[in-house]
């Protein structure tokens, strides 16, 4: 039986979980949900963020869904017990190099958008993040105190040409598959700072190397990370596939995810090798602020499930049919308070399980 393990985690995570829940329950009577702790609820209960006990369960399922981690009741806690040390654990733990994280405008919620409607109408973005190296985990790193007095912190980016190759492969794979925009961003915008780092030298040089090898037809593109940031603002509808490493793709995405609306719409999944269980999560973080209120966006946790039984689950009608109930609900005018609606997280979750329904 396939197994999908759900991970609350903190925050708006149990909240927006518990409706993805009730989506797969009715889409997929027969996947074997199991429940487990992460992040601060972990600490609660375990002392540490991801017990041995919890990535072997991960690790033994086809896909995971997390809710979100953290909250400023873990905040002291010292760097590498704190919730957010979990989520990077179950990360490198599952090897998902690769960070999908899509930006999509959906039609009833371009006006939500920070930008003009006629700039984000229609906008369908895929950035593709490294997910398990650089400077998220790069050595040597720490804080130190020099003989004067002085404190020292250190970080280091570090990539190897086998982490570049292999993500770079699922970004041109995905736009391959994806429809070609005519634009000059057609195909990959692969982003680096070539201009000033090592690793940016190297991530331009493998990405080029690969294009020619193998992914010759995907037109490439190459920009600095600083000018993507200020042209995914300028321009997004131009830009479809954007690659980036774990910092960049980190900054990135967060921009593309305000340009479609809210963020409370984004879903993501996190791959590794083909057959290796998937990591999906919604974009949104833990939102101490609103936590606790029932008020939260299930769109991008029920999203996330999309995700999870289309690219590890291989159900690909169950998520398309999940996909349709959350345009069809949106387009009936349910929204959640982030999308300028007043509905619960519940009736959010109500309103899908309906248009379910009327597939
Ligand atoms: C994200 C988050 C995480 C990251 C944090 C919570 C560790 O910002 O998934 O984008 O930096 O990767
Ligand atoms: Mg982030």
């Amino acid at each position: 039986m396939q197994t999908l393990l759900l991970l609350p985690g903190d925050g708006v995570g149990p909240e927006v979980i518990a409706e993805a829940r009730r989506v797969a329950e009715r889409v997929a009577p027969d996947l074997g949900l199991e429940l487990g702790l992460l992040g601060g609820a972990s600490i609660d209960a375990h002392g540490e963020p991801l017990t041995a006990a919890t990535l072997a369960r991960a690790r033994a399922s086809n896909a995971i869904l997390m809710g979100a981690v953290g909250g400023p009741k873990w905040e002291g806690i010292s760097r590498n017990l704190r919730p957010e040390a979990g989520l990077l654990g179950l990360r490198k733990g599952l090897d998902v190099y690769a960070n999908l994280r899509p930006a999509v405008c959906f039609p009833a919620l371009a006006d939500a958008s920070a930008l003009k409607r006629d700039l984000v109408e229609g906008l369908d973005i895929m950035i593709v993040r490294e997910l398990t190296s650089g400077v998220y985990f790069g050595e040597p790193r720490g804080i130190e105190t020099l003989a004067d007095g002085t404190r020292r912190g250190l970080d280091s980016q570090v990539y190897t040409s086998t982490e570049i190759r292999r993500v770079a492969r699922v970004a041109f794979e995905l736009a391959r598959s994806r429809p070609r925009k005519n634009t000059a961003y057609s195909g990959v915008l692969s982003c680096d700072k070539a201009n000033v780092m090592e690793t940016g030298v190297l991530w331009r040089e493998e990405v080029t190397r690969l294009h020619a090898e193998q992914f010759s037809d995907v037109p490439l593109a190459h920009m600095y990370a600083d000018a993507c940031a200020m042209h995914l603002v300028r321009a997004p509808r131009t830009l479809n596939v954007i690659l980036a490493d774990n910092l960049f793709g980190d900054i990135l995405s967060d921009e593309a995810a305000m340009l479609t609306g809210s963020i409370g719409m984004l879903p993501s999944a996190a791959l590794g090798d083909p057959g290796t269980p998937g990591l999906y999560e919604p974009v949104h973080g833990s939102a101490p602020d609103i936590a606790g209120q029932g008020v939260a966006n299930p769109c991008a946790a029920i999203l996330s499930l999309e995700m999870a039984l289309r690219w590890s689950l291989d159900r690909a009608p169950a998520a398309d049919r999940v996909r349709q109930a959350v345009e069809r609900a949106l387009a009936s005018g349910a929204a959640t308070r982030d999308i300028g609606g007043a509905l619960s997280t519940r009736q959010m979750g109500d309103a899908v399980l309906k248009a379910l329904d009327q597939l």
